[in-house]
């Protein structure tokens, strides 16, 4: 049965994004053009989402084209754009079998017609999947999120910060997501470039040494291992600090 929003529960697990960067370097290496490497990209998150759900992710936030990147030329937008609509075309049909419901968040009014009528497509399709929310932003400015949300709320909004949180999800087209326990950026670059900024208030970061396009499996293991080490205090005290 398709579910309404409102009933809407998150999958169990880690909410995990991924900052995808590295994949022009990568291809650049290669004598190859950019698109090339945003192809290889492609296959990766096909592969990441097929490996979340058993490394306890429950949802899986993917950076794909951010609000600056319309800065490039038209060449790789169009690139970037037409890619896509294959991948919505080619893997909707998987996410069902999987289990994985279909969100795309950003802005959709710079899209063009044809790719909107893909989202709309693999969205509804895919809504009633239970086992992982894939999240991939399109579009996607956490700056220009944020404003949105303060524009709903209005000068005096008496909501907590989980309302707060709750607007900035609806904002950018998504059923309202925990906050991000584990940010992972390829691409050797530290830093966030407009992505979840609210979500990532207490995200662990995590800089794998590979582009893109080389991630796999093994390291997203790696990764989400070191993660179950580390001790998260959310501004209070260690474990053991606290206790004496
Ligand atoms: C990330 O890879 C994908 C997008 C931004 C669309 P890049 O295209 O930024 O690759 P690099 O960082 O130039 O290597
Ligand atoms: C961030 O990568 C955006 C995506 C991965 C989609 P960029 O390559 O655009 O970021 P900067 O310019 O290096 O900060
Ligand atoms: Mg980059």
């Amino acid at each position: 049965m398709i579910q309404s929003d409102t009933e809407y529960t998150n999958p169990e697990g880690l909410h995990v994004g991924m900052i995808m960067d590295g994949n022009g370097r990568w291809a650049a290496a290669r004598g190859q053009p950019r698109l090339f490497g945003h192809r290889r990209g492609a296959k990766v998150v096909t592969e990441m989402v097929e490996t979340a759900p058993a490394l306890g992710i429950g949802t899986l936030t993917l950076y794909a084209f951010s609000s600056d990147n319309w800065k490039r030329p038209a060449r790789e937008v169009s690139g970037l754009m037409r890619l896509f609509r294959s991948y919505l075309a080619s893997e909707t049909a998987r996410c069902v079998e999987n289990g994985v419901r279909l969100c795309i968040i950003g802005r959709r009014d710079r899209l063009s017609p044809a790719l909107i009528h893909a989202i709309q497509a693999a969205e509804q399709t895919t809504r009633a999947g239970k086992r992982l929310l894939l999240r991939i932003a399109i579009d996607y400015s956490a700056r220009d999120s944020i404003v949105a949300a303060a524009r709903c709320a209005g000068e005096c909004f008496p909501g907590s910060r989980e309302e707060f949180g709750a607007l900035i999800a609806r904002v950018t087209n998504s059923p309202v997501v925990p906050e991000v326990d584990l940010l992972i950026r390829t691409g050797g670059e530290q830093r966030l470039s407009d992505f979840l900024l609210w979500e990532c208030a207490y995200a662990e970061l995590a800089f794998p040494d590979c582009m893109w396009p080389e991630m796999d499996a093994r390291r997203l293991g790696r990764v989400i291992e070191d993660f179950h080490s580390r001790e998260r205090r959310f501004g209070g005290l260690a474990h053991t600090a606290a206790a004496s």
